[in-house]
């Protein structure tokens, strides 16, 4: 039998907000070697800020056994905890190459891009139902400093986003159509999350959620994966 990672006020926290912040889930050394190894597959220098002023985002796919390492045992054991049931521990498995989100440092002020879900993009063809997910993760590479880049989410929202939904099943089966109707949700006020390196951002299929500008003057790395 799995042993549970989470405690059950953070799965309930979960529950009830559609995201949850989970600190230091990965080990110190292993977040280290990973921020150094997405330094090394964007080809820049952390150390020459002329290797990436010019630089705005980053959303490579790498494929190396550092980055992934991070998907350590007890982030597919909360990943597992937090899915709703109907998959086994066994689904959840790590990832061959790592998603970089990674934001780098603009002179404009801070703000949010706006909220979205994920897996709304028309083209992709995704459904509402059954979720084209069960669970996304932010695993964060570096230190975050408020207006750093660090993700925002509204909390609840995936309460007000599902009943939305199922408000006119039909109508909303696309993503990209749900997706596209946020503001008939009424998704209330954003959080914005400032994350440690080695924390770890779990949300709901139906969480909105949004980037963020980096305005401080140092890149924010991270990745996302979906089981
Ligand atoms: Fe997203």
């Amino acid at each position: 039998m799995t042993e549970p990672i989470l405690t059950h006020d953070q799965v309930a926290s979960y529950i009830e907000d559609g995201y949850l912040l989970v600190s230091g889930l990965i080990p110190c050394d292993v977040v280290q070697r990973a921020e150094a190894a997405m330094w090394r597959c964007m080809g820049l220098d952390r150390n020459d800020p002329g290797s990436w002023s010019e630089r705005t985002a980053d959303h490579g796919h790498y494929e190396d056994a550092e980055l992934t390492a991070v998907y350590t045992d007890k982030l597919l054991t909360a990943a597992w905890q937090l899915s709703e049931g109907g998959l086994e521990r066994e689904d959840f498995r790590p990832p061959k190459g790592g998603f970089a989100i990674n934001s780098f440092p603009t002179d404009s002020a801070w703000a949010p891009h706006g909220p979205h879900i994920d897996h709304s993009i028309k083209e992709h063809g995704h459904e509402s139902f059954p979720a084209a997910f069960r669970v996304a993760t932010m695993t964060f590479l570096n230190d975050v400093e408020p207006h750093g880049g660090g993700t925002v989410v509204w909390p609840g929202s995936h309460r007000k986003i599902a009943a939305l939904a199922r408000s006119n099943p039909d109508y909303y089966r696309p993503m990209w159509v749900l997706g596209g109707e946020l503001d008939k949700a009424d998704i209330g006020e954003c959080v914005e999350i400032v994350p440690q390196g080695g924390d770890v951002l779990f949300y709901h299929v139906f969480c909105a959620h949004s980037g963020s500008l980096n305005a401080t003057d140092y890149p924010r790395l991270a990745m996302n994966m979906k089981w």
